[in-house]
C-alpha cells in the first residue's frame, strides 16, 4: 500500500485527539501503530477504516489518500469504502447466536452480494485456510478466546479485502492463545494482505512490521523501520515509552 495522510484532526467535545496527523506511507504492507494509552491510535485506525470521520466529515480539510485513491467522508462514499476493507477489534463482535460459519457467510452475502451457497463455500474454504474448519459448526460461545478471534480475523478477510485493520487483537488472551493468533496474523501477512495494527506487543511488532508508527497526545512523533523506532527513538517521549513497556517484556 502507499498511504497519504496530511491535516488529519479529530475532536470528541472539548478534547482534541487527532492534531494535524500527517503520514507518508510508501509500499508498505504491514503497518504497526504504537504509543501510550489515549493517544489516538483506535481513532486514527477508525478513521483510516472509515468507520468513523474526521473533523469537517464531508467537508473536511483532511486529505487520505490510498494509492493514489483519495477518500471520501460522505456517507454514500464511506458505504462503499468499508466494503473493500476488513477490521477486526479486540471485542471480537462475532454475533452470538450464529456459527463460526454462519458468522463469516453472513457479511459475504449481505454486504458482498454472494448467494448464500457462494457464501457458505468461500466461508468454509476461508476457515480451512486457517486451520479453523472444525470450528465451523460452533457458536463463540462453544470457542475459546483464542479460536473465537481467528473466527473474527476469518471473517474480516474472507472478502478478499486490500487493507485489514486490526486494533489490538490480542489483548483480550492469554500468552498460549495470543501466540496462536500473532502467528495467524503473520501468516496472512505472509500471503501479502495489507495489515494496518495496533499493538501493544512490541516484539511481535518488530518482526512482522515493515513500518512502524509512534503516535503520543495525538500527534505522529516518528515513523521508520520498526528497527530504527525501537532502536533509534528520536523522541524523549518514546524513549521513555520503551524503557517502560520494554522492561518487563
Ligand atoms: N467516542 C468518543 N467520545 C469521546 N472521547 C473519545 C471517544 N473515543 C475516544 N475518545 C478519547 O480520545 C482519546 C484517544 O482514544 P483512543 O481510543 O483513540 O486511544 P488509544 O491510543 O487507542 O488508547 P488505548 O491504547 O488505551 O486503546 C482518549 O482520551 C479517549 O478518551
Ligand atoms: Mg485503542
Amino acid at each position: 500500500m502507499n498511504l497519504s495522510i496530511s491535516n488529519l484532526c479529530k475532536t470528541y467535545g472539548p478534547h482534541q485527539v487527532l492534531r494535524n496527523v500527517a503520514l507518508e506511507i510508501e509500499d508498505g504492507h504491514c503497518v504497526a501503530l504504537i504509543g501510550p494509552s489515549g493517544s489516538g491510535k483506535s481513532t486514527l485506525l477508525r478513521v483510516l477504516a472509515g468507520l468513523e470521520l474526521p473533523d469537517g466529515g464531508d467537508r473536511t480539510t483532511a486529505s487520505v489518500t490510498w494509492d493514489d485513491v483519495p477518500m471520501h467522508f460522505s456517507d454514500n462514499a464511506l458505504f462503499e469504502y468499508r466494503r473493500g476493507v476488513g477490521t477486526v477489534f479486540q471485542a471480537y463482535n462475532l454475533f452470538p447466536h450464529m456459527s463460526a460459519l454462519e458468522n463469516i457467510a453472513l457479511p459475504l452475502r449481505v454486504v458482498h452480494g454472494r448467494t448464500a451457497e457462494v457464501a457458505r463455500r468461500e466461508a468454509l474454504d476461508q476457515l480451512a485456510r486457517l486451520g479453523l474448519e472444525a470450528h465451523a459448526a460452533k457458536r463463540p460461545g462453544q470457542l475459546s478466546g483464542g479460536q473465537r478471534q481467528r473466527v473474527a480475523i476469518a471473517r474480516a478477510i474472507a472478502a478478499r479485502p486490500r487493507v485489514v485493520f486490526l486494533d489490538e487483537p490480542t489483548s483480550a488472551l492469554d500468552p498460549e492463545m495470543k501466540a496462536e493468533v500473532l502467528s495467524l496474523i503473520a501468516e496472512i501477512k505472509s500471503q501479502r494482505r495489507d495489515l494496518i495494527l495496533v499493538t501493544h506487543e512490541m516484539h511481535f511488532a518488530k518482526m512482522v512490521a515493515d513500518h512502524m508508527v509512534f503516535l503520543a497526545d495525538g500527534q505522529i512523533l516518528q515513523t521508520g523501520t520498526p528497527q530504527q523506532v525501537m532502536d533509534e527513538p528520536t523522541h524523549p517521549v518514546i524513549q521513555s515509552f520503551f524503557s517502560r513497556v520494554l522492561k518487563f517484556a
